[in-house]
């Protein structure tokens, strides 16, 4: 262990695997909005602050991993507990999140201002990777500020991919890859209930599919999970909705929007907390 002293905000599906694994690099420090999910990383070693700005004082490096760009500023930016208050000159500060570009380009103004470096690091992969350390980070910001993130980005993930030199081309980046991969999702639930209307079984159609280059591996695991009938959350529709969301406002995506639609309609049904893959329950709807 160095002494590094890392400050994690944010201990949600994502954030708490990710916070687990950062245990052994340094002395860690975590906040959360909700105290009791804490408890296990407290219990294993790291030390609870009550607000991101007590989290933030005298860290090295702060990381935010929360829902949306409400929540980021919640952790970042609010006037009294925000982490930017108690961020030191020269620290570094990694937002995780899935957030908008304007939002990353805000909070990269903010910490400049105050003397520090912000790398934009959304991540592909769910719980699972989180857990493993075999996430994608989809990285941007500056030559510097990636330098001094590399050795705790290769504790949680398995790539980095370097988006651009802003941290608001990491967002963009990672709204991207997340069209792609809803859209995915959703195209392969419509087929395999095609497939079943039109006489196919589907699990006949999914061991065809993946043995196609058509079938990316993502769109192959959601259609495993789909027979299965396994929709125990891990990238919940209500999360896929969000990005979709914001992965429209960066241009004309129909097909996208289409796929958002979908995935609108299961939570609309209830299914905002399961996995993505539900959305093979909810039929379409006509027209
Ligand atoms: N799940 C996935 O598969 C996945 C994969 C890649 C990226 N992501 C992205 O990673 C981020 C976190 O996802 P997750 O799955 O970990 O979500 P999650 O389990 O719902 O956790 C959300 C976290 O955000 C906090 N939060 C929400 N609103 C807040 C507010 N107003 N102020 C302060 N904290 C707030 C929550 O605190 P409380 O505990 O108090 O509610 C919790 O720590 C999201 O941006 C998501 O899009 C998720």
């Amino acid at each position: 262990m160095t002494d590094l002293h890392i400050a994690f905000l944010g201990l949600g599906a994502m954030g708490a695997r990710m916070a687990a694994r950062l245990l052994a690099q340094g002395r860690v420090t975590v906040y959360n909005r909700t105290r009791a999910r804490a408890q296990p990383l407290v219990a294993a070693g790291a030390t609870w602050a009550a607000t991101p700005r007590a989290a933030a004082a005298d860290a090295d490096v702060v990381i935010s991993m929360v829902t949306d760009d409400e929540a980021a500023a919640a952790v970042w930016l609010d006037p009294t507990q925000g982490a930017l208050l108690g961020l030191p000159p020269g620290a570094l500060a990694i937002e995780c999140s899935t957030v908008t570009p304007a939002f990353m380009a805000r909070l990269a103004q903010a910490v400049e201002a105050k003397g520090a470096l912000l790398l934009g690091a959304p991540v592909a992969g769910s719980t699972p990777q989180a857990e493993a350390g075999q996430l994608a980070v989809l990285a941007g910001g500056s030559e510097a500020a990636l330098a001094r993130a590399r050795p705790l980005l290769d504790v949680l993930g398995s790539a980095v991919l370097v988006a651009g030199p802003e941290p608001a081309h990491a967002a963009v980046f990672k709204l991207l890859v997340n069209g792609l991969f809803a859209s995915q999702v959703a195209v392969m639930a419509d087929l395999l209930r095609a497939a079943a209307t039109a006489g196919l079984a589907p699990a006949h159609v999914v061991a065809l599919l993946t043995r196609m280059p058509v079938t990316s591996p993502a769109a192959a695991a959601a259609a495993g999970l789909m027979l299965a009938g396994d929709h125990a959350p891990r990238f919940p529709v209500d999360l896929v909705v969000k990005d979709l969301r914001y992965a429209s406002a960066l241009g004309p995506q129909p097909v996208v929007d289409a796929a958002r639609a979908r995935f609108e309609d299961a939570a609309a049904r209830g299914f905002g907390g399961a996995n993505l893959t539900v959305v093979h329950r909810v039929p379409a709807r006509e027209g």
